[in-house]
């Protein structure tokens, strides 16, 4: 069977994940390499030119372009596939109905990530592209997407719920005993209804995900440890943050990215331009805020230049910069245009 390549967007909210995903996707796909592109949330009008507006998990063949597929990852219907797939079909039943459950795979950032991840690796076990492009949910940085099969393995089959549920399951009996303490049936009386009973309840359908879970969350890892993962960052601080916590925190070997990217750069020849002492016949005030204007722009390109070439030399990953257009690429041609505009670019997306 032929072996799909992973590339893995990863990186800080807002940064421009989706946009480099899907822009890497458009790139792959033209030169031939049948490529899908899971995205997560794309601003509207992108997934319009994708055509994946609100229409879910299934991928789809993005018209007028030739090996291009994308997909929207959506949560919940992940997590009714993995629960489905790992549980008995009365539990399975029980824990999609279950509103614990919703809230854990709906606001759980790791859980939300593990969904990712399981899509990643049905779409990469499909055998039915070249190429998996996967974009991050923004609630996970960079790190936390690769741990998050384990933190998923850890909630579920870790030491908290065996406490709660008992060694064994069923432990039904065991989790009774604790809720039949009388604090705790004070507290279904005061909170009202059978609060803790469901909890129980769900606890212990929860558990009986662990094998299922556990040994397919050790297949997600093996393919995110072989994907190339590129990380996504501006030249401000809190992404810049993410992705050294990503190079400095990763246990060794386990990950190395393939580059790092630094979007929405503003022009390096910003850095140099020096504003005109005097313009003849343009008014005075409108003058100075332009001139004011240059010099603070020029002292933000030169400190964002600064801040590039001192990560490059203090990490050894490869640089990519993406300038920051002046309106943002929203279709297919524009996100062509978007690798165009950054020579680095194709290459550190796609080796
Ligand atoms: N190089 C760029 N120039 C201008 N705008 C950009 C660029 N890259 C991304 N954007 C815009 O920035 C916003 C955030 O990008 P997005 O890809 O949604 O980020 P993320 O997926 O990391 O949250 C979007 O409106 C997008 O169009
Ligand atoms: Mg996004």
């Amino acid at each position: 069977m032929k072996r799909t390549e992973v590339l893995l967007v990863a990186g800080a909210g807002g940064v421009g994940k989706t946009t480099l995903a899907a822009a890497a996707a458009v790139v792959s796909a033209d030169a031939g390499v049948s490529t899908l592109v899971i995205t997560v949330d794309p601003a509207r009008r992108l997934g319009d030119a994708l055509g994946i507006g609100g229409l879910g998990n299934r991928p789809v063949d993005v018209a007028d372009r030739a090996q291009l597929w994308a997909a929207m990852l959506d949560v919940t219907a992940s997590w009714e596939a993995i629960v489905t797939r790992h549980a008995e079909p009365e539990v399975a039943r029980r824990l999609v109905a279950n509103p614990y459950f919703r809230a854990i795979a709906d606001r759980f950032p790791a859980a939300q990530a593990y969904a990712a991840g399981e899509q990643m690796a049905d779409y990469v076990d499909s055998g039915a592209w070249d190429r998996v492009i996967v974009d991050t949910p923004p609630s996970v940085g960079g790190i936390d997407f690769v741990l998050a099969p384990g933190a998923m393995s850890e909630l579920i089959g870790g030491r908290l719920l065996t406490w709660l549920t008992g060694a064994g399951i069923p432990g039904r009996r065991a989790l009774y005993r604790i809720t039949a303490k009388p604090m705790l049936r004070l507290a279904d009386t005061v909170l009202g209804g059978p609060l803790l009973e469901d909890i129980a309840e769900f606890l212990l359908d929860l558990r009986t995900l662990y094998d299922g879970l556990s040994s397919r969350a050790s297949e997600v890892e093996r393919l995110l440890r072989n994907a190339r993962t590129v990380l996504v960052t501006t030249a401000s601080p809190t992404p810049l943050r993410e992705v050294r916590r990503f190079l400095d925190e990763l246990p060794a070997a386990a990950l190395e990215p393939a580059a790092v990217i630094f979007n929405r750069a503003l022009p390096a020849s910003w850095g140099g331009a020096t504003p005109p002492t005097d313009v003849d016949g343009i008014d005075r005030a409108a003058w100075t805020a332009l001139h004011d204007n240059l010099v603070r722009w020029g002292a933000e390109a030169r400190h964002e230049a600064d801040t590039r070439r001192q990560f490059a030399a203090a990490y050894r990953v490869p640089v990519a910069t993406v300038p920051l257009l002046t309106s943002p690429p929203t279709d297919l041609d524009g996100l062509a245009g978007l690798v165009d505009a950054a020579p680095d670019l194709a290459r550190a997306l796609l080796g």
